[in-house]
């Protein structure tokens, strides 16, 4: 497994689903941590210190430029630099036609989901650069790369997280700072537990994901395990990629199950 063995890492939306999954993968590879939610972080800071590890919760919204300079600052003083910033935190916003969309949801869409890794970018960059190169890991989407994955603006903005980190990685690779967008699929966390849920009182269960090659749905610690490795030296020199993890989903044309199935 890849080591995090002497670095500090800030992960947003760490809270629930993804994050949370990743944060106890690199409270087990090593890491110390600094997580952040909108929503209360005990259960997970609990977890990781019972088992052993070090991580301090603190929460706020990741669209705000003065909460994602605390979580730098606050990596920075507790244990001496920040090395990996996983801005993972997202929303998906209203499910209505483009036509029926307003302005104000797509306005606070690409905040949560463009801005706060654009600020996770600027104030986290800056303090990798400065201990000697490290890794930021930005959460896009399979929206980011199709149409009909999501509502218009969390497609929009997914996309502009795709080219965030295309932007940063040119910019910031001769301070040694890697960064990288991840595109997962359909992943069964909190945003999507509302569809699980249906299908389950449906007796549906099965259908769920059944449109990609491995046809099922992934679960959480399957990203968070792609997103260990790109935050550890494992991934050295790999740097400006949108990688999709999503059961071969990007990978094909329409795709129909095998009749039985
Ligand atoms: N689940 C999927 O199928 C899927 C697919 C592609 C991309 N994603 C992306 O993965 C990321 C993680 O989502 P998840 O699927 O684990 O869902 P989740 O709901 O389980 O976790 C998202 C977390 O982000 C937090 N959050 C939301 N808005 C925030 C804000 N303004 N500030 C701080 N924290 C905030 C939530 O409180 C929650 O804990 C998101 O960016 C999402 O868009 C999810």
């Amino acid at each position: 497994m890849a080591t995090l063995e002497n670095k500090n890492a800030i992960i947003t939306g760490a809270a629930s689903g993804i994050g949370r999954a990743s944060a106890l993968a690199f409270a087990q590879a090593g890491a110390k941590l600094v997580l952040a939610d909108i929503n209360p972080l005990d259960d997970v800071v609990a977890q990781i210190e019972e088992a052993g590890g070090q991580a301090v919760g603190i929460s706020g919204d990741g669209s705000d430029e003065g909460h994602v300079q605390e979580l730098v600052e606050t990596c920075c003083q507790r244990y001496g630099g920040l090395h990996v910033f996983f801005a993972n935190a997202g929303m998906a916003g209203d499910f209505f036609p483009i036509l029926d969309e307003t302005r104000e949801s797509w306005q606070r869409v690409l905040e949560v989901n463009l801005i706060g890794p654009f600020l996770a970018v600027k104030y986290g960059g800056a303090k990798i650069a400065e201990a000697g190169g490290g890794s930021i890991v930005l959460t896009a989407s399979v929206a980011a790369l199709r149409a009909a994955a999501g509502p218009a603006a969390y497609s929009a903005s997914k996309a502009g997280v795709v080219s965030l980190a295309q932007v940063a990685a040119s910019q910031l690779g001769d301070q040694g700072v890697r960064v990288n967008a991840i595109c997962p699929g359909l992943i069964e966390t909190g945003m999507t537990a509302p569809l699980f849920e249906y299908a389950k009182a449906a007796g549906r269960e099965d259908r769920i994901g059944r449109y990609c090659p491995m046809q099922r749905a992934g679960q959480p610690e399957e990203i968070a395990r792609v997103v260990l490795h790109l935050a550890s030296d494992d991934a050295s020199y790999l740097t400006g990629q949108a990688i999709a993890i999503d059961g071969g989903l990007c990978a094909t044309h329409p795709f129909s199950p095998k009749s039985g199935s």
